[in-house]
């Protein structure tokens, strides 16, 4: 009697059902008055009568287990039941919200896609760079004060390893392995230690350009930036270049467009000059050239860079710079019509 109690009590456990008539016939099988388990109940007077205690227990615990069980699949039934009886399938899908394009991300791609349409490449390199890359290949003397305009994270003194300040090293490293000519963007990630406020960052986006080739001239150059205001800001945008200094340019200068909030009246954007500062350009000084292997007889260049969050600020007008990095989603989803 105790093994057959014992091989109900499994086969109870193993039970499963995929309708309420079979969950039906599992209840008429072992709870019904004829069933399994009233059965063995019946049986019970021809237990011997030291066993009574011990089977009588076992026996209650069949039943209770039995009941359990056919209650449990019930339940589960009934609520796979109800799920079904819900799904509608004709209801349209929850739309899918998409995420945005970070307002930087746009600019930049902006950037890249009017420079790629007269002939421009995309280079980049590493933001953990060194001194040679970064100062020396572009003619910062050791002393220079030059090196202070630009206030650098190091991460080791010797050997120098630091964090790029601009993405000049980018054109140092593209100068010594690419032979002339070279036409190439440097976008990417650069870090100066700065107090954070809403105007400046420890780090920031640059997108430097560099052509080189035979005969490049300061007018190519000028062209160059005047096509680049145009697409960017509106044709109606003009340019002024102002003298200015780069230990890697000879001529230097820095590039202003007239203000695109006030079309060049003055307002307070452009502190009533009618002009906004947006780049730093020049010819590529002839020391360059030599340290990177290019011979400056032969070959010159020009080479530009903006800062991608200055150019973000002209065409959105974000007020705070710290916006950039914040990953609010009320300040992101505001880009999403801009692409
Ligand atoms: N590297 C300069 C900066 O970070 C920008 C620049 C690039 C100026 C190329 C002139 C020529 O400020």
């Amino acid at each position: 009697m105790k093994e057959r109690i014992k091989q109900l009590l499994a086969d109870i456990n193993a039970l499963n059902v995929s309708n309420s008539e079979e969950i039906e016939a599992l209840r008429i099988k072992y709870l019904s008055k004829k069933g399994e388990v009233s059965n063995l109940f019946n049986d019970f007077r021809n237990v011997a009568a030291e066993e009574k205690k011990e089977v009588g227990k076992l026996l209650n615990e069949l039943k209770n287990k039995a009941q359990d069980k056919i209650n449990q699949l019930k339940e589960a039934f009934e609520k796979s039941n109800d799920r079904a009886e819900k799904l509608d399938l004709t209801r349209t899908p929850d739309p899918v919200e998409l995420g945005t394009r970070h307002p930087l991300s746009i600019v930049k791609n902006e950037i890249v896609d009017i420079f790629a349409r007269i002939g421009f490449v995309i280079a980049e390199g590493p933001e953990i760079e060194d001194d040679w890359h970064v100062f020396s290949s572009l003619n910062f003397p050791p002393e220079h004060p030059a090196r202070d305009m630009q206030d650098t994270f190091f991460i080791t003194k010797d050997p120098d390893v630091l964090l790029r300040t601009h993405t000049s090293s980018v054109q140092t490293r593209v100068m010594t392995n690419q032979k002339p000519p070279i036409r190439v963007l440097c976008p990417g990630r650069v870090y100066r230690n700065e107090a954070i406020s809403y105007r400046a960052h420890c780090f920031f986006h640059q997108v430097e350009g560099l052509y080189i080739d035979k005969n490049v001239s300061f007018a190519d150059l000028k062209q160059a930036l005047l096509y680049f205001a145009k697409e960017m800001f509106g044709e109606e945008t003009q340019i002024r270049l102002r003298p200015s200094f780069f230990p890697f340019t000879e001529p230097s200068a820095e590039m202003d467009i007239s203000c695109n909030l006030c079309g060049g009246k003055g307002c307070p954007f452009c502190k009533n000059t009618g002009w906004v500062e947006i780049l730093g350009c020049g010819m590529v000084d002839p020391n360059v050239l030599e340290n990177c292997g290019i011979d400056s007889s032969v070959y010159s260049g020009y080479a530009f860079g903006m800062g991608v969050e200055r150019i973000t600020n002209l065409k959105f007008q974000v007020k705070d710079l710290r916006m950039f990095s914040e990953n609010d989603m009320r300040f992101l989803e505001q880009f999403r019509a801009a692409y």
